[in-house]
């Protein structure tokens, strides 16, 4: 069945507040639950109230005192409906659900030794019934009872009220959070947990506790994630004027999560990977992502939490606007304390690898089967939306918008949507308007009626661009013309897409790189509208679409040498950058049809090499920024912009330009590598984290060319490294370019020295998974491991996902068996967790642009799961919607 946004009902019933009574147990937990209901008066449909429960056993239901008898109420695997309810009524439901029992990891759960709840975006009805819907908010009041040897501490959101010992050993915990919330927002912990504690005072000076709660064992890994919290809680008073609201907030790492955390209100539960981290066991990428995924959680305290989504279709009103937040934050503490020239690099190396996951992720989705909205319109399983769409696509929508009314006047923006809607449920178009408002105050004849039009279209919009030159007349005009044909369900639909509101930032070059004209943000409101620049004396090179201020396509027919003068020229670090993945990606695509038609290597373009060569000695640059500059573009990047995607020769052209730089250029890259050395204390900030990336990546180079020296270069820093970012970058380096001799004992060697840290073990398996070495057959060896599970999601992640989505070679191999076994791993763990299982399923969503060979098979693999008899409803949306094609 299909839920359409359009059907949207306000529910008939307040629920002003809730009690809830948990006697915990892994096997059986019962869950009393009290609910004060009132019937809404501005909204009369029938006076049935409707409550939803899954998985779940009723034990007993009275209204107003009264134990209801069967014939007052329809209970069904979905929902509970009571009838006749009067205006005002007291409901007291106790059911029990059972923990053990529950793989799917929504809803109430065992990781480890410890209870978990997983509510977003549907679980609480898994715990116990209720109004499952973000509209309906309210007051909670919490008691958790359990023994307490198994689970001596019991969270839940909001303040403690009190903690008592009751008989036979088990022990009472009784919360309450003062906000009125959706049932998606709540959240239950019960386990054993080591605390690391702080306190701190809000920008008005009001007291508050920050606990980090981790595995015991686990002590020495969460001061990054504790300072990192602190970072965001000023980063948001000062940027954004918003103070943390409630006396205590909590973060608790969990094993087992589906996602990367939760923003439960002042509870938040975290994927360990996002949580636990030190130099030993953590990268410079760990340690960025906790950073930057701490502050997500936290910044829904406002944007999310105290104003939440009307229904599930405004997902991106929370999540798009708490990226663009996220984003922000990491790009201010990259740039912190750094000199002007320094912070301006920092940022870019942000932008660059947020717009290279955007690319990665997003523009596919956009012109495959789930090609949606960032506010879809219709879903069958909302936890198939929360999508790099939604979020990052949603990211970009947010920061146009930011770009449209610049800093001061969003900010504005911002402060008059909390002023308007603080404590409500509200929509996109809520947000929109308090933009718009503030947008009015300074340039009243402006508004965003066509910008609404990136809430209601998918697609990835094409803008091309015609630049013409008059020497005489020393006039430039430049025309872009935008177009965005149907993608996904829009297919299917009559409707005629309207122009977007694209924000195109500018600038003009002269044949020596310099600015002949200051950089404009044309703003392209219609299909096609032409702008003019006068003196400008010789035909320019257009630096287009400085730091990706839209997310579209730029079609314009740039000469070789102009690309090659960005490359080297253009003063902004993001268009640079863009110049020379340009280069290498047009290279790359004719070198594949090449290799594909004749199997044959052409020659390295020289353009190319040159413009490569140019970055490799471009010393004065910052070390990170010239590491995004070295790196060939990803395979997957590639491809995704062939006619007929063809992985395997593109994987192979990368392979042979990284070996043939690599060779022509060996003494520069051993310099390079000297000359970036970290020594010394390790930090995660952006100056050596650089550093390193730079260092590694002229390491890879070197392996990958079979350079003499590489071998005992990365042995050696294999064995002495003194961080894990190195000790990482030497082992992915001999598992996957070193030969036999280097890589059987260096998969034997880190596996017998991080065996006991679960989150260094995923790496492993990571690696391995990925390598071009690994086939289906080591990676069926790698499943028979005894660390592996199926029921723990980042080892499937680290595992099953990072064959099928990060090893080219093993994924695709000529004999169809990597899709094969694709399609039994969909099916295993559609048993199990179907979220996991649908998202796993989605890399099958391409399969029509393949070539034919690859096309067919990833289709027949389709069928077979779509025809299987027993499918959830999640995988079963994803695939039938890539068949329907
Ligand atoms: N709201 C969470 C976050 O972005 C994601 C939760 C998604 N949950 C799910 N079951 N899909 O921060
Ligand atoms: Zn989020």
């Amino acid at each position: 069945i299909t839920i359409r946004r359009e059907d949207y009902q306000p529910y008939p019933f307040l629920i002003p507040t809730i009690e809830l009574e948990f006697e915990l147990s892994a096997e059986r937990t019962q869950v009393r639950s009290r609910l004060v209901v009132e019937r809404r008066k501005d909204v009369l449909i029938s006076s049935d109230l409707i409550l939803n429960g899954e998985d779940l056993t009723l034990v007993s239901l009275e209204l107003n005192g009264v134990v209801l008898s069967q014939t007052q109420y329809t209970l069904t695997e979905a929902t509970l409906t009571v009838h006749n309810v009067p205006d005002r009524a007291e409901l007291v439901i106790v059911g029990t659900c059972q923990p053990a029992q529950n793989t799917s990891l929504s809803g109430l759960y065992v990781s480890g030794k410890h209870l978990f709840t997983q509510c977003e975006p549907q679980g609480f009805r898994r715990i116990t019934w209720f109004a499952d819907r973000p509209d309906v908010m309210s007051i909670y009041r919490v008691t958790l009872r359990a023994s307490r040897s198994e689970f001596p501490l019991l969270l839940s959101n909001g303040n403690l009220l009190q903690q008592r010992e009751l008989e036979a050993g088990r022990h009472e915990a009784q919360w309450h959070d003062p906000f009125a919330k959706p049932s998606y927002l709540f959240a239950v912990v019960a386990g054993d947990f080591v605390c690391r504690e702080h306190h701190t005072r809000t920008a008005s000076g009001r007291e508050v506790l920050l606990q980090v709660y981790s595995d015991v064992g686990t002590e020495d890994q969460t001061e990054w994630a504790m300072e990192s919290l602190e970072r965001a809680l000023r980063w948001d008073e000062t940027r954004f004027g918003l103070e943390l609201d409630l006396d205590r907030f909590m973060i608790v790492a969990a094993r087992d999560f589906n996602m990367g955390a939760m923003e439960n209100k002042g509870l938040n539960i975290f994927n360990a990977a996002y949580v636990l981290a030190n130099p030993n066991t953590a990268t410079d990428g760990n340690f960025q992502a906790i950073e930057s995924v701490i502050g997500h959680e936290y910044f829904h305290n406002w944007t999310g939490n105290r104003v939440t989504c009307r229904d599930w279709f405004e997902l991106s009103l929370k999540e798009g606007l708490t990226v663009f937040r996220d984003q922000e934050f990491t790009a201010d503490m990259m740039a912190a304390g750094l000199p002007a020239t320094e912070a301006a690099s920092a940022r870019a190396v942000q932008r660059i690898d947020d717009v290279m996951g955007l690319r990665l992720s997003q523009y596919p989705e956009d012109r495959g089967p789930m090609a949606h909205p960032i506010r879809p319109e219709s879903y069958q399983e909302i936890s198939n939306f929360y999508t790099a769409t939604v979020y990052s696509k949603g990211a970009e929508v947010i920061r146009m918008m930011h770009t449209l009314l610049g800093e001061q006047a969003f900010r504005a923006g911002m402060d008059e949507y909390f002023r308007r809607h603080d404590g409500q449920a509200v929509t996109c178009d809520d947000f929109i308007n308090a933009m718009q408002w503030a947008l009015q105050q300074t340039a009243p004849q402006k508004n965003l009626d066509v910008f609404r039009h990136w809430y209601r279209q998918a697609g990835t919009p094409r803008v091309s661009v015609q630049l013409q030159h008059d020497p005489v007349a020393k006039r430039c005009t430049v025309t872009l013309t935008q177009d965005c044909p149907a993608v996904g369900v829009e297919k299917a639909s009559p409707i005629v897409k309207q122009p977007f509101h694209i924000p195109v930032t500018l600038g003009l070059l002269d044949d020596t790189g310099k600015s002949l004209s200051p950089q404009v943000t044309l703003e392209l409101k219609e299909a096609s509208q032409t702008w003019v620049f006068d003196n400008i004396s010789t035909r320019p090179t257009p630096s287009l679409l400085r730091n990706f201020s839209a997310p579209v396509l730029i079609d314009y027919a740039y000469q070789d040498q102009e690309l090659a003068l960005l490359s080297a020229h253009d003063d902004n670090a993001f268009t640079r950058w863009e110049a020379g993945q340009e280069i290498a990606s047009r290279k790359m695509i004719a070198l594949a049809q090449a290799w594909r038609q004749h199997a044959k290597f052409e020659e390295l373009d020289p353009l190319l090499a040159k413009s490569w060569s140019a970055s490799l000695l471009a010393k004065d640059l910052d070390a990170g920024y010239r590491a995004r500059l070295l790196s060939i573009p990803p395979s997957h990047a590639v491809i995704e912009r062939m006619a007929h995607m063809d992985p395997l020769a593109v994987l192979e052209v990368r392979t042979r330009i990284r070996e043939q730089l690599g060779t022509t250029h060996a003494a520069t890259l051993l310099n390079t590598y000297q000359a970036n050395l970290t020594p010394g204390q390790y930090s995660p900030s952006p100056g050596p984290a650089g550093k390193r990336a730079l260092k590694n990546l002229a390491l890879t180079y070197l392996m990958a060319s079979k350079h003499p020296e590489a071998a005992n270069l990365t042995q050696t820093q294999f064995r002495h490294a003194t961080n894990m970012t190195d000790r990482m970058a030497a082992f992915t380096a001999l598992i996957h370019d070193g030969s036999s001799e280097l890589n059987a004992p260096a998969a034997t060697q880190f596996y017998e020295d991080w065996q006991h840290d679960q989150l260094v073990v995923d790496k492993w398996f990571s690696t391995l998974a990925s390598s071009p070495r690994t086939g289906v057959n080591e990676l069926t060896g790698l499943m028979a491991h005894p660390a592996f599970t199926m029921r723990n999601p980042n080892r499937v992640r680290a595992v099953v996902f990072a064959f099928c989505m990060s090893n080219t070679r093993g994924f695709h191999a000529q004999d169809g068996q990597g899709y094969h076994f694709w399609s039994d791993q969909v099916l295993a763990l559609d048993a199990i967790n179907p979220e996991i299982a649908a998202r796993l399923a989605r890399v099958g969503d391409q399969w029509a642009r393949f070539i034919p060979e690859v096309s067919q098979r990833l289709h027949a693999q389709l069928e077979r799961i779509a025809t299987h008899p027993t499918l959830s409803r999640n995988t079963l949306e994803i695939v039938s919607k890539a068949l329907s094609l």
